[in-house]
């Protein structure tokens, strides 16, 4: 038996939000997933997650959520962090950062195996100062309860030859690494020799029409002056990215993974029609 898993690239702002909460029913009808995680580092406001937006994600049905360098710019977080089991810290954070390294998520079903979760920062062209993201990985499987378990691996990353190597270097060990961070998806999802579900990055759950899920007119200005200039989320496209992975229960080795990409109809729930242009005017940007 298949055990089916979706992971969702970082949500942004509250189209990215509410792209989730309108296309989760669609994703779950179509590929009848087991476990759906998804990347949150941006869904409040553009940066950081906090907990009233934790709870809406999983009120949308989100199983579990990661985070990325972004983890901690809505401080108030860290109770969540430290309270909740199905959401964890980037693993190669300093010791003492707040969160747990690794979360499990144990699918409805009785006879499937439970999943292990794990989130690294890559290093190279990133700002945050992390451990060997590889050395990180192999400490964490380690520490797991299970000696055989089923893992995904997310690699949160700027270079695409970083999330490769991490790829390669767990390809048969893990059932899936996974890039995010750089919000646009990658043409290469494929399963690796050793039997790993690999892509190097989902994409955005969030607005399209931007750069990156900012407004493109500040992007654009403040890259062709110089000058500081405010990135509120985009509005525009919103859709929800990702990929759908089938892992043999028994082996748990991947057995397929492609990509999912869904437009969301702004004209519809929850989405509201006639809502300002900026992401803080959003219906539910209430931290
Ligand atoms: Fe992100
Ligand atoms: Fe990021």
């Amino acid at each position: 038996m298949n055990l089916r898993v979706v992971m969702l690239g970082d949500i942004v702002g509250t189209p990215g939000r509410q792209a989730v909460a309108q296309q989760l029913p669609v994703i779950r009808e179509r590929y009848r997933p087991h476990l759906v995680m998804a990347n949150a580092e941006n869904a409040s406001n553009g940066t950081g997650l906090t907990p009233s937006h934790y709870r809406k994600l999983k009120d949308a049905g989100v199983d579990g959520v990661t985070l990325g360098d972004h983890v901690y710019k809505k401080v108030q977080i860290v109770s969540v962090l430290e309270q909740e089991s199905d959401i964890a810290r980037p693993a190669n954070l300093p010791t003492q950062a707040a969160g747990k390294r690794w979360f499990r998520l144990k699918p409805a079903e009785a006879n499937l195996p439970t999943v292990y979760v794990v989130t690294v920062l890559g290093r190279i062209f990133m700002g945050t100062p992390a451990n060997d993201p590889f050395a990180t990985v192999e400490q964490v499987l380690t520490e797991l309860p299970e000696r055989d378990p089923v893992v995904v691996v997310e690699i949160h990353a700027e270079a695409t030859s970083e999330k490769i190597a991490m790829g390669r270097y767990f390809d048969g060990r893990v059932s899936a690494v996974l890039g995010s961070h750089t919000h646009v998806p990658t043409a290469d999802a494929r399963i690796l020799p050793g039997g790993t579900a690999y892509i190097t990055d989902l994409g955005m759950s969030g607005p399209h029409d931007s750069v990156l899920g900012r407004e493109v007119g500040a992007v654009v200005k403040q890259m062709t002056t110089a000058m500081p200039v405010p990135f509120d989320v985009a509005q525009g496209d919103p859709r929800v990215n990702g990929v759908v992975i089938d892992i043999d229960a028994r082996t748990r080795k991947a057995v397929h993974i492609e990509r999912i990409e869904l437009p969301a109809d702004r004209n519809k729930p929850p989405f509201v029609l006639g809502a300002g242009s900026s992401d803080s005017s959003g219906p539910d940007n209430d931290e």
